[in-house]
Order: C-alpha cells, then structure tokens, then sequence
C-alpha cells in the first residue's frame, strides 16, 4: 500500500498502528497495545467496538451472507426506519459510500432542474467524486466561486461546474447563487461543516435563496446524520433541504450509503420510469445488501433508546471542557470545534466561523500534538469522533493525555530554545 496507508490520511510513521482487534472504546494492535479510540473509523463505530446488538444482527445475517440485488427484508426495515427519522425523507435510495451518495445526490439534482453547476462550501469535503474533490484544502485564496482542484487527474472541464462559497457568509452566498441561478442545479453543504457551527440565520437564508431560485438544497449528513441528533443536523437546526446524504453510521461499520428526501425529486430514480426524459441513472450490485442493512438497523435501533443523545452531548462537552482547560494550563490558546460526540481543536485565539478562519490556527503544533497522543495511547486522525462506548474516564484519560502531550511538547521546544 502507497504510503502504508488505506486512505487519504497516514499517521505518523513512529506512530502509526496495525489493528488487530477493537472492542468498547478500544483498540488493540499486532503488538496487544490497548489505545482508546476517538476514531472509530472516521465515525460510522457511534456505538463503540463489537456492541452486542450489532453482533448478534450480523451472527443472524451471516448465516446466508449473500447479496440478492433485487429487494430484501432486511433493506426494506432499514429505509423505513430512516425515512421514519430523517425529517426530509420521503423516499430512499442506496448507495455503499458517502462519496456515492454525494455523487448521486448532485446527478439527480441535475436532473430535476436541467441545470448543472454545483455550489459548495471552502474546506468543505463531501467525499471523492471529482466534482467534490474542489477546494477542501485549498493552498491559496482564491477568489469566490473560482474553485482549486484537491487532486491531480480531474478533468478540467469540471471546474467549470463547480461554484465555491464561503461558509457562514450568506451574503456572498446568495450573490453567488444570484448570479448563477438559470445554471445552478444545486447547494450542498454539511450544516455543521467541519464542525464550525452555522451563524444564526445562515441555513434559514440558504434555505430560502435556494427555494426562491428553484435550487436543490443537498444537505450532507453523512458526518452529522444521527449524529448530532436522530433526525441528523436537518432536525438539529430546524431546516429542511430538498436531498440529503447518508453514510457512516447508517452502515453500522459495513459499506452502505443513501440518499433521501422529496418523493417528486427521488422518483426519477425510479427504473420503472426510465425512458422518462428526467430519469436520473442511480444502482450499485450492492445496494441495500442485508449483511450492511443488518448493522446498520441494529445500530440505529439502539440510538432511538432514549438518552442516547443526551449522553452523545455529555461526552463530547466534557471532553470540550476538559480540553480547553488543559490548553489554559498550558498558557496557550484553543477553539474546541463541533458539538455531541463530534470535535475538532484549532489552536487560535481568533474564533473559527469558515475554512480560512479554521487555516489560522498553529498547524505545525497541532500535527506534534495529534501525533503525541497516539504515541500515547488514543488514536485519531485529528478529528475526535466518541462513541456511545465511552465512559467518563476514558474521556478524562484522553483530556489527560492531551495535557501530557502539550507538557512534553513545550518541553522540548524550550530545550530547542536554550540550546539555540
Ligand atoms: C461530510 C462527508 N461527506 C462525504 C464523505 C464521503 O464518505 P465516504 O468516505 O464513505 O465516501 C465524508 C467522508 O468522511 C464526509 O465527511
């Protein structure tokens, strides 16, 4: 593997870890090494490691671990409990990855309005398809829409169908959208993005811009959908987009991704209609497949206990919390981003409202203390993502070892400093 890595993301070399088994809140190496987990997964683990209800849901699968292609049982019960859950969903179509859903959410977008730009958000990322990959991490400021490509090998022409707003600042959004709007199929935004919450008004005004403008408003859930509430970031913050998109947890911890919303829009997905004009081609050989559907309606049947969220939230503010003291003790500054059982750190004094707010924060500190603290026992990829599995002890040892890390790490740059 290039790099020694599935994924865009690489721990540190004289960090990085091999998994051999997980468990709870834990994760154990080749070596028997125990870390806590603030990864799980890059989200989908809400539940924490090997939670008895999904194990059971997949023991029963896997004694016909098949995939049918036409519809199952077990992918009817899943889609009903999330368009029971999800405020926007009146229909439902499977995908395997966010990227998919994304991919697909866009297509269909297109679609309906005959149009084909896309809008999105400065540093938001909603996946890998290359109308995606545009401005996540962008080097330099460019100027409103013009977007800059994340990856070599996009084709060029794409550029031309991408619209690049900055978050938080309705204003030049709704310009944007003003001034494209006979060619705009879409919005797509991660309401929570990247963990920078919306200012007051911000989504109300996309909302309305978009719904004045015949517009698509695609909200990607596939971070926050039953997430930061059951209903996902749409229920969180009381607006509503036309599509949204599902990922991560929706799969339990096995590939399956959806996209839901207005039955008027999902239905030129359907195959029964496909010599229609507007017929928007949506399929996958795995779609809907039973083992996924199996984890994943275990898993959302245990969020719908009641409390869940409440403890989602507990952990998380007691992590904010705890981390924000530690930086003080440490006499340095921290924005302690995201909410529930999501956070991100920028260390700045300067409050994070976008992506070129987020880019202020000290990066050379951050990749030392990410890296420290996987050396010290709790792995992540810079994002914390908790789970339900998490004590209260294990959030206090991760706040601990963040303060240890911070400890060694200003050490060392003093002693840097002395012998200079
Ligand atoms: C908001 C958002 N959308 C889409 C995706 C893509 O999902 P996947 O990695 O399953 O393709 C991600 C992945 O992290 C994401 O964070």
């Amino acid at each position: 593997m290039p790099g020694g890595s599935f994924n865009s993301a690489a721990l540190a070399e004289e960090v990085d870890v091999v998994i051999a088994r997980a468990n709870g809140s834990k994760l154990y190496d080749s070596d028997g090494r125990e870390y806590i987990d603030c990864l799980n997964g890059s989200g989908p683990m809400v539940l924490g490691h090997a939670r008895p209800e999904v194990v059971e849901a997949l023991r029963k699968a896997v004694e016909c671990p098949s995939n049918f292609y036409v519809l199952n049982e077990t992918g009817i019960a899943l889609a009903e409990k999330m368009v029971e859950a999800i405020p926007c969903a009146e229909q439902l179509k499977y995908g395997l990855s966010g990227s998919d859903a994304t991919f697909f959410a866009m297509r269909l977008a297109r679609a309906y309005t005959g149009r084909t730009k896309i809008l999105k958000f400065e540093g938001g990322f909603i996946g890998v398809n290359d109308y995606a990959l545009m401005s996540v991490t962008p080097a330099t400021d460019a100027v409103y829409p013009t977007p800059v490509p994340d990856s070599a090998g996009i084709p060029t022409a794409l550029q031309d169908q991408v619209l690049i707003a900055p978050y938080n600042d309705l204003a030049t959004t709704v310009a944007i959208m003003e001034k494209y709007q006979s060619e705009l199929a879409a919005v797509i935004i991660e309401a929570q993005h990247r963990s920078i919450e919306p200012a007051p008004g911000f989504l109300e005004g996309v909302r309305e811009a978009a719904t004045r403008r015949g517009i698509v408003l695609i909200f990607d859930e596939v971070v926050t959908g039953f997430r930061l509430a059951f209903g996902g970031a749409q229920e969180r913050y009381g607006v509503l987009p036309d599509l949204a998109t599902y990922g991560k947890i929706v799969g339990g911890g096995l590939p399956l991704s959806a996209v839901v919303g207005k039955a008027e829009i999902m239905d030129l997905t359907n195959p029964r209609k496909s010599s229609s004009p507007g017929y928007s081609y949506i399929s996958s050989t795995m779609s809907g497949n039973p083992m996924a559907a199996a984890a994943g309606l275990a898993t959302l049947n245990v969020l719908s206990q009641p409390g869940t969220y409440e403890r989602l939230y507990e952990l998380g503010d007691r992590f904010r919390k705890g981390t924000r003291a530690a930086f003080e003790r440490h006499d340095l500054p921290v924005q302690t981003l995201g909410s529930g059982p999501l956070a991100q750190l920028v260390i700045s004094d300067k409050p994070v409202t976008d992506y070129r707010s987020s880019t202020l924060g000290d990066k050379a500190l951050h990749k030392k203390l990410i890296d420290a603290i996987v050396a010290r026992g709790v792995v992540t990829h810079g994002k914390f993502y908790f789970s339900l599995a998490f004590s209260d002890a294990d959030i206090d040892q991760v706040v601990s070892v963040i303060d240890d890390a911070l400890t060694a790490i200003l050490k060392n740059r003093q002693n840097l400093k002395h012998r200079d």
